[in-house]
């Protein structure tokens, strides 16, 4: 049988390093786009970076994006990159609608272009539903984006949906929910967690400072939620799907959950917003400050995903629920600071 070829954009990135773990597992031939830096960043892919043919582009380049498709002959493309922190947005709003936005739209058109059998993956969000409209959500729940972060997802979500119905381009959108592992950033809610949780477990550091600790995620593991992107692309025919866990909690249980695995007993003042605190129950120390730096002009406060038709179509499942995610997390961040 033939090998399939797929190109990655974002291989360099929590999801796309999974990603290409599991199609090089399944035998793929895996072309990942990279932009140049002047410091490589393959952290997350440095143990399989041989087994990846490198190819540099940018999401805002169309040419690089043509020579990209043409060149590795793919037969399926998962567009994972994105300027994906939520916060930055607002810091760069023109910037995230650039090349979360219109750099969905020249991959579609490099598509459109080179070969339109190419399937094609649209890494799609929860924050897309925003101020929720209904709970939980679904393919069918109204959007309602609260940054221009969601907003830049909506519009590529919509040129991905234009794309099929204009050209009969198989395109698909996964709509997913929140998902972590010890490769996420250190800048996002969970990974930022665990790594100063297990840092002040090893006696690193005393405390930490966050923001908004009451806002409610529906968070599953990276690795469970990259198998559901390749499924959708060998279903008979394309469509959108919610990938979730249809769990929900909020950032402060992530926390409280993340200390008592490391062993530390810890309580709050009941504080209000800025004036609340968390301290060690056995030396009365202070572990958490929220801080207004962390806060965000506009806030998510609930989501919670229904992945129902993927389950019925796909057969999808998520396989770690919430408890384990942050056992793994935390574990692997007590690893890695104690190498250091
Ligand atoms: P991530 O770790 O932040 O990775 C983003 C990737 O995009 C990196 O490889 C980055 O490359 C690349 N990139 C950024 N700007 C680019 C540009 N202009 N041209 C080419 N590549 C560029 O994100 P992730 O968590 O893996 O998420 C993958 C995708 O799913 C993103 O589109 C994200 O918005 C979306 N998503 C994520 C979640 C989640 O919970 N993780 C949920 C729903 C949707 P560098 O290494 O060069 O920075
Ligand atoms: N990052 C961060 N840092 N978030 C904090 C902090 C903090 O210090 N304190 C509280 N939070 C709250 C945020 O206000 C938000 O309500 C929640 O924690 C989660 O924030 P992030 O981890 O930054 O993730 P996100 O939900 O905004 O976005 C992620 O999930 C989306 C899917 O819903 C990203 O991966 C997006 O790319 C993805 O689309």
């Amino acid at each position: 049988m033939k090998q399939k070829k797929a190109l990655v954009t974002g291989v360099t990135g929590q999801d796309g390093s999974y990603l290409a773990e599991l199609l090089l597992k399944k035998s793929y031939k895996v072309y990942g786009l990279e932009r140049r830096a002047s410091t490589k960043n393959r952290t997350n892919i440095a143990h399989i970076q041989d087994e990846i043919n490198f190819l540099s582009g940018d999401l805002t380049d169309q040419t690089s994006l043509i020579r990209a498709v043409q060149e590795s002959g793919a037969d399926e493309v998962y567009n994972l990159a994105s300027q994906s922190f939520v916060k930055a947005s607002w810091e760069q709003p023109a910037y995230t609608g650039f090349v979360t936005g219109l750099g969905t739209t020249n991959v579609l058109e490099a598509i459109r272009t080179v070969n339109k059998r190419i399937k094609f993956y649209q890494a799609s969000s929860s924050e897309m539903f925003g101020k929720v409209q209904e709970t939980p959500q679904r393919e069918s729940t109204p959007f309602y984006p609260r940054s221009p972060y969601g907003v830049a997802k909506l519009y590529a979500h919509w040129m991905t949906v234009n794309y099929r119905e204009s050209y009969d381009i198989f395109a698909c959108s996964g709509i997913l929910f929140n998902h972590e592992s010890p490769r996420r950033g250190l800048e996002f809610v969970t990974r930022k967690v665990t790594h100063a949780v297990a840092s002040i477990a090893l006696g690193f550091r005393e405390k930490f400072e966050l923001g908004n600790i009451d806002s409610k995620r529906d968070w599953g593991l990276a690795r469970d939620f990259v198998e559901a992107m390749w499924m959708m692309l060998q279903y008979k025919k394309p469509d959108d799907f919610v990938i979730a866990t249809g769990e929900t909690h909020s950032v402060r249980d992530f926390l409280e959950t993340a200390f008592k695995i490391v062993g530390i007993d810890v309580e709050t003042n009941g504080g209000e917003g800025i004036y609340e605190k968390y301290r060690r129950k056995d030396n009365g120390k202070v572990v958490l400050d929220i801080s207004p730096r962390y806060f965000r002009p506009a806030e998510v406060d609930f989501l919670i995903g229904d992945a129902s038709k993927a389950k019925k179509i796909l057969g999808w499942a998520p396989k770690v629920k919430f408890e384990e995610l942050v056992r793994i997390m935390v574990e692997a961040d007590l690893d890695i600071l104690r190498k250091k």
